[in-house]
């Protein structure tokens, strides 16, 4: 038995220790740097049915433990990176979670319909939340958009289907218990905060775009906030996302309630890490003598005060 295998309802994951979409590329960046096979999967950079060159310069910023960036989902569409990335990604023998955003639920309707005769595909991550992009619909901060695209989505095969939700609500929970009623095989929990960097002696912002997602460790608490909040309320498993850079932070989306997690602005800096993850993990699960991670998974104990 693999005590690191994961099963998110209709996916199966060797391990929990996923990269996040938008941090790791299209995978051929990074050969030089990380064993593909060792990880639980990969989750590549947003693809629109179009093409779109993104936002204005500048895009990232860092910030104080964080990374702030508008890059509007800067991607080449959805024909080329079936015909030259899907490829090169389904030979690298993890799982692939394909991440998609579209404007109406026709048009994720459309790639859904491809991504589910392809080969090579584990998954569907279904962007309905990034900050970054105006003109398009909002889906994921609204219950009934959001439970339409999963809908639709799901309506097209078997894929399983992962809905990536946004922080920027008042609540998350309305939104995760919309898209499980939808089918929603797990949620990931979250894409980036919206923020802002000014330079003020230019009396100016300083991202092109004005406003930015922020990631990195600045988010985490509140990522495991939300995580915890939503893991009470739903039942299809959570994938925690926001600011990990160590096991510890890993441990601390399990206990809160996530099934697996995604490895984001760290693999910037640290593009090994998600690697010694995995391998950290294993150590876990034989020092708190478990059979499986999965014992772990939302054993959070909340003390009782008198
Ligand atoms: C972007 O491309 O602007 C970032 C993607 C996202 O936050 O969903």
């Amino acid at each position: 038995m693999n005590p690191l295998a994961v099963q998110l309802n209709r996916l199966s994951l060797a391990n929990p220790i996923l990269v996040a979409s938008g941090t790791f590329g299209y995978a051929k960046e990074m050969t030089a740097f990380v064993d593909f096979k060792q990880l639980g999967g990969i989750v590549p950079k947003t693809v629109t049915p179009q093409p779109r060159a993104g936002n204005p310069p500048p895009r990232t910023v860092e910030t104080a433990s964080g990374l702030l960036n508008s890059i509007g989902l800067d991607n080449d569409g959805f024909d080329q990176f079936m015909a030259d990335k899907l490829p090169y990604l389904a030979g690298l023998g993890t799982s692939v979670i394909v991440n998609i955003a579209a404007k109406t639920c026709d048009e994720f309707k459309r790639m859904a319909d491809v991504l589910n005769a392809a080969k090579g595909v584990a998954a569907v991550e279904l962007n309905i939340s990034c900050p970054n992009v105006s003109g398009g619909v909002d889906f994921a901060t609204n219950p009934d958009l959001a439970a339409d695209v999963v809908r639709t989505v799901c309506s097209a095969g078997d894929l399983p289907v992962i809905a990536k939700l946004t922080p920027n609500v008042t609540s998350v929970i309305p939104i995760a218990q919309a898209v499980a009623d939808a089918g929603a095989d797990a949620v990931s929990l979250i894409n980036t905060f919206q923020g802002m960097a000014i330079d003020w002696k230019k009396r100016q912002p300083v991202l092109g775009n004005v406003l930015g997602g922020l990631s990195g460790p600045a988010i985490k608490p509140l990522a495991l906030r939300i995580v915890w909040q939503v893991a009470q309320a739903v039942k299809i498993p959570i994938i925690g996302v926001g600011g990990i850079q160590c096991l510890d932070d890993v441990m601390e989306f399990i206990v809160a309630g996530a099934s697996a997690v995604q490895i984001g602005t760290a693999n910037f800096y640290n593009p090994g890490l998600a690697n010694s993850l995995v391998t950290e993990l294993l150590q876990v699960v034989q020092e708190q003598q478990v059979a499986s991670f999965t014992e772990l998974i939302g054993t959070l104990k909340i003390p009782v005060r008198d």
